[in-house]
This record gives C-alpha cells, structure tokens and sequence, in this order.
C-alpha cells in the first residue's frame, strides 16, 4: 500500500512521467489534467489513478534514480547515471564501505554513496560551499539516505580528517592539490577517483596521481547512446548527451 509521504511515479508515458511525495490535499499539474494526489493514497503501485480530464496515469515506485534525478533540487552540475555506476563498482564500494567525497554538490553521488554503502558504511562529504551542502541535505533527508552521511563544511586541499578509508572520490575543479591528504587517507588498496569535465584537468591530476606513487592509473570516457528500438527502425537515437565527464582511476599500493 502507498503510505502518506511515499515516494511515488506517475507515468503516462515513456516521455511524460513524473516523480513526487504522495500527500492529501495536494495535487499534480500536468498537461493532461490535475491528479489529485489524495487518489494516490488510495490506489497501489501497478494501479493507476486519472486526471481531472480522464486521462489514466500509471503508479509505479520510483527507482533511487528516478526520485535523484526528478525530484533533487540541484544548484550544481552533478555526476550522471553512467559515470555514477562506473565509480561504485570501479572503486568496490558496498555494503560497510568508508568513503570520503568531496564537493557534496547537490548530493546526486553522494546519495548514491550512502545507499550502496547501508547498513554500515559511513560516507564522508566534504564541500567548502555551506549553500550547496543545505540543499544536498535537504535532498538526502527526503530520502531517509541522510542517516550514514557526515556532512563537513571543509576544503579537502587542506585536510582530509578520516583514515584507513576504503575510497576517495572528488569532483572538483583541481583535485592535484588534494592528492596527499587522499593518499594520506587511503587504506593500502584503497582506490582512488577523480571526476573532470576537460583533458587538461586529467592530465594535470594524473600528473600528480603518478607523483604520488598511486598504481593502476587509468582514464576514461564512457559514451552512452540511447536506440530506438521499433520493428524495421532500429538504429541510435540521433542525439546523444556528448560530453559529461572524464574519470580518473587508481589505486594506493
Ligand atoms: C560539481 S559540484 C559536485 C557535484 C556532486 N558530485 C553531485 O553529484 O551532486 C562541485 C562541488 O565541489 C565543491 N568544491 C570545490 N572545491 C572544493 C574543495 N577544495 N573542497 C571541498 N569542496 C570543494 C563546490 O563548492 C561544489 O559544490
């Protein structure tokens, strides 16, 4: 059953679904009529609900990546699905995992972090930007992600307080100045990650990355194409999100 405050899809189609909290008394705008989203409370997921005008929606529950990306208040550019996936499993993060980030952001890593890492990891984020930490705290709370994050107000170029830590993650603009306090904080094995929109940034950290005697450095870009699959049709799409970011792997010995 769909609770009061749940977190719920309203889907009418592949392009138009929406992701919001179900609450008496408030309702849904959409091009398609108003949702009454009291009905919500009274129907289940795999049912459905109609606008004023009698247009049917669907009710699904959301994935964590359907509430992040729909439903986070955002004031920074944030790290998208693709690389997201790449940096957890790259950097072997799970369950009991101690992880420091940094710049919080809008907490789109960072609630993603806290999720893989339940019941007991512990996610440290750090961001010079006190702005930007409210709102990637008000984001995580309306989650329930907010309970094994350490939300600090710090500049990690100076000091990075956590040790024997599983893994570091900074998306920042100049992430060489931090390289010792995150070769300070690593466990030995503990990897390393750096997400960074140009190729000077790589070079420049990776320059100091190798420096720093860190192995296994490697860079990446990962593409993602999305395909219009229809019977006699199927081919990529024609446009494509180009250019997000480039990631930076490696490992203290
Ligand atoms: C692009 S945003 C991070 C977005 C975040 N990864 C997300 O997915 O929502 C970069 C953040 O880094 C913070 N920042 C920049 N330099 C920093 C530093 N030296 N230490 C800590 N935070 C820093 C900025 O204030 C900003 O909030």
């Amino acid at each position: 059953m769909i609770k009061e405050g749940d977190w719920v899809k309203i889907y009418f189609n592949e392009r138009k679904w929406f992701v919001v909290r179900a609450m008496k008394g408030r309702e849904l705008h959409t091009d398609e009529g108003i949702i009454n989203l009291s009905d919500v409370l009274k129907a289940e997921y795999g049912g459905s609900v109609r606008t004023h005008l009698g247009v049917e929606a669907l009710i699904s529950k959301p994935s964590l990546e359907d509430i992040v990306f729909r439903a986070f208040r955002r004031k920074t550019q944030v790290i998208y699905p693709k690389d997201i996936a790449s940096i957890i499993v790259r950097a072997g993060i799970g369950p009991g995992s101690r992880v420091v980030e940094a710049g919080t952001g809008s907490g789109v890593l960072t609630a993603f972090l806290a999720f893989y890492v339940r019941p007991n990891g512990e996610v440290y984020t750090y961001d010079i930007s006190y702005g930007h930490q409210k709102i990637a705290k008000k984001n995580l709370r309306g989650l329930g992600l907010n309970v094994n994050v350490h939300f600090i107000i710090g500049d990690v170029r100076k000091t990075i307080h956590q040790k024997e830590v599983d893994a570091v993650i900074l998306d920042l603009p100049d992430p060489w100045n931090a390289v010792k306090n995150v070769a300070s904080s690593l466990r030995g094995g503990g990897r390393f990650v750096c997400f960074l929109p140009t190729y000077n940034q790589v070079e420049k950290a990776v320059e100091a990355i190798r420096e720093a005697g860190f192995i296994h450095v490697e860079s990446v870009e990962l593409l993602e194409r999305r395909i219009k699959a229809k019977r006699g049709e199927t081919r990529p799409e024609f446009l494509m999100r180009g250019h997000t970011g480039f990631l930076v792997f490696s490992t203290k010995p």
